[in-house]
């Protein structure tokens, strides 16, 4: 399985943490976020990830900054992207089980190494359910449809 990952300078060192961790696990990583601290703006990242994830360029994205949210909130606006923000190991496989997200966004300000290594391997071990849970994603799909023509 391939995971783009993607950081914006308040995220380096976690991504850095988590790309090791997710390699050590036998995941194909490519990294499309920043390599040092100095500013960027999240909103690039978060566009980059999610555009190269609906080209197919892999299987599930990680979004890294301060909060989590404003790379997660970017991401959001391509159309097919199901960004989830997490800062527990419950939420994070159910917004893969019963949303199925396509995106973890975590906030490196928020959750230390650790846990954001437990978060990252809830979201990823977590199966897509389908079902009952695939009529609400379509109904997703309708919004998203109804705004884009
Ligand atoms: C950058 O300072 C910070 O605003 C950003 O990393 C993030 O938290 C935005 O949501």
């Amino acid at each position: 399985m391939k995971i783009l990952i993607g950081n914006d300078h308040a995220g380096t060192e976690l991504k850095f943490e988590i790309m090791e961790h997710l390699q050590e696990e036998g995941y194909e990583v490519e990294n499309f976020g920043t390599d040092t601290t100095e500013r960027v703006n999240y909103p690039e990242i978060g566009q980059k990830v999610a555009e190269a994830l609906m080209a197919g360029d892999g299987d599930l994205g990680i979004l890294i900054c301060g909060t989590g949210v404003g790379i997660t909130l970017a991401a959001n606006k391509v159309p097919g992207i199901r960004a989830a923000c997490c800062s527990d190991t419950t939420t994070a496989h159910l917004v893969r089980e019963h949303n199925h997200a396509n995106i973890l966004g975590i906030g490196a300000r928020i959750v230390g190494p650790e846990l954001a290594k437990d978060i990252v391997d809830s979201y990823l071990n977590a199966v897509p359910q389908g079902g009952r849970h695939q009529t609400r994603i379509d109904m997703i799909t309708e919004i998203e449809k109804k705004y884009n023509k």
